[in-house]
Formats: structure tokens, sequence, C-alpha cells
């Protein structure tokens, strides 16, 4: 099962050519449920109104170099290993999630587009990258949803409340998980039989859902955050941290009581 190519076996019964065609409309769904969202809610022009108005506040003009500097910095550091989520289990399940997701797309990508004419062969590292993707993508997403959630970890909802916030990390684990199942049952040759068939068509459907909710769900962070990353940390470093104070020089004091138990009623 790890070692073959699922959109190959599925371009004996589908075209090639409609699966890469999935693909593309995945894509633009995501690029006009991101562009609604953009106009809608106004953000990113709040965010370059903001930048603007924090730059008459810089003490230092800062060179191409530098700037160069900070955003690498801030790639390495802040976005490659999701920093804003402090040390602990929600940064790792994030990264887990981040990276399987990242795996299980690119893979999925290259075996639609490169091997799936009928003369071509999958070199095995490709389904490996797909199926681990997915692998890590479920590890990371279920301890989140079940495990990690503020309203089930801080709010002490049950764990099944389900709310439109959560459409995101739903559909997300559901793709992995409707791939893996698409994947397990197709290795099992069941030629006559539903099983498969069933996974596909949930996994086809749980794409729509995931590419086409982009405009209600939670899936434009991934771009979002970034951004406000860099355009944090270039405030910082000109100097106009974004019209905020600068933290004060005088000890952390607040009392015993931030000792008495964790901060986590939000
Ligand atoms: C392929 C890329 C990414 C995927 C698949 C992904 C996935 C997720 C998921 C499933 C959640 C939980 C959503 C929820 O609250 O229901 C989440 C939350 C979050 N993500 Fe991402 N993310 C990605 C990229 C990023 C990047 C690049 C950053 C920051 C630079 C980021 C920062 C965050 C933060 C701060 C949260 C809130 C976490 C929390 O409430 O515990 N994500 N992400």
């Amino acid at each position: 099962m790890m070692t073959v190519n699922p959109f190959f076996l599925l371009s004996e019964s589908v075209p090639s050519v409609l699966i890469q065609g999935f693909v593309i409309v995945m894509v633009s769904l995501v690029i006009i449920g991101t562009l609604i969202d953009i106009i809608h809610k106004k953000n990113v022009k709040y965010f370059f109104d903001n930048a603007k108005k924090a730059k008459l506040s810089a003490t230092k003009e800062l060179g191409t170099s530098e700037k160069i500097s900070v955003i690498t910095k801030t790639v390495i550091h802040d976005i490659a290993t999701t920093s804003e989520l402090g040390a602990g289990k929600r940064r790792l399940a994030h990264v887990l999630g981040m990276y399987g997701t990242i795996l299980f797309w690119i893979s999925s990508a290259v075996m639609i587009f490169c091997y799936t004419s009928l003369d071509s062969v999958t070199p095995n590292v490709w389904p490996i990258l797909w199926h681990i993707g997915a692998i890590m993508t479920c590890i990371g997403g279920y301890w989140f949803w079940f495990f990690l959630r503020v309203d089930v970890l801080s709010e002490a909802h049950p764990w099944y409340r389900i709310i439109k916030a959560d459409l995101f990390v739903l559909a997300l684990l559901a793709c992995a998980t409707f791939g893996l199942a698409w994947s397990f049952t197709q290795s099992l040759n069941l030629v006559d039989r539903w099983d498969d068939k069933v996974f596909l068509i949930l996994y086809i459907i749980s794409n729509l859902v995931l590419f086409g909710g982009v405009y209600w769900s939670k899936f434009a962070h991934m771009f979002y955050k970034p951004g406000a990353a860099i355009q944090k940390n270039l405030a910082e470093a000109d100097g106009s941290r974004d019209n905020l104070p600068p933290p004060a020089e005088a000890p952390e004091e607040f009392g015993l009581g931030i000792k008495r138990e964790e901060p986590k009623h939000y």
C-alpha cells in the first residue's frame, strides 16, 4: 500500500486529464475563496494601512540586506516552526499537521501530474511521502481536535461539540483519513466490491469541502500568518513596533496568584 500510487490505479478507470482538472479546480477555489475573504473582511487593506501608519514612527530606515535578513530569520524561525504557538504540545501538533499536509499535497500533485499516464512508473518515494504525510496530518490533527482545542482544553466543552470554526481542521482530517482508507481498500484488490469506491467518493467530497470552504474556514491563515509574522518582525527591527510601547524594563512581577493555575480560561 505504502509504495502504490493510488492515482495511477484510479487513472485505469478515470482519464488522468479529469484527475488533473480536479486539482486545477481545487487550486482555483483556494485563490477565489481567499480573494473573496480579503475583499469581504478588508483584512489585507487594514494590514497595509496599519503598516504604513506604523512606518511613520520608525526610528530606523532598514536597508535591503537588513530586510532580507529579518525576512529569512522569520521564515526559518517563526514560520517554519510556528514559534507563535510557544514550546509544547500545541506547537508539536501543529508542526506535524502542517508538514504532513505539505507532504500530502506536494506528493499528490507530483503523482497526479507526472505519474498517471499508462506507461509511467511512479518512483516509490512519492507514494511513501503521500502516506507519511497523511499519517502525520492525522496524528497532529486528531491530537489537536481531541485534546488541545481551546474549547475542549480550557472551556471544558466535549470533544464532539462542532462549530463553524472547526470546518478547516475537520475537512483537513477527513481528506487525510479518507485518502488513507481509499489507498488501503485499493490495496486489497476488491475488484467487484464497493469499499474503495465509497472511500474515494468520501475523499473527493472532503477535498471539495476543504478547498471550496476557504471563505468560511480558517484555511487562509496559512497565507495570513506568515505575512503578519514578517510585518511584525520588520516593525520590531525598524523601531516602529506597530505603534506599541516598548516592553517595560522592570522585572516581570505578577504576584503569586499566577502560579496557582495554568492560565486557561479564555
Ligand atoms: C500547510 C500549512 C498549514 C496547515 C495545514 C495548518 C493547519 C492548522 C490547523 C489544522 C489548525 C487548527 C485550526 C483550528 O483552530 O481549528 C491551525 C491553527 C493555527 N495555525 Fe496553522 N496551518 C498551516 C500553516 C500555518 C502557518 C504557516 C502558521 C504561522 C506562521 C500557522 C499558525 C497557526 C496558529 C497560530 C494556529 C492557532 C493554533 C491554536 O489555536 O492552537 N499555521 N493550523
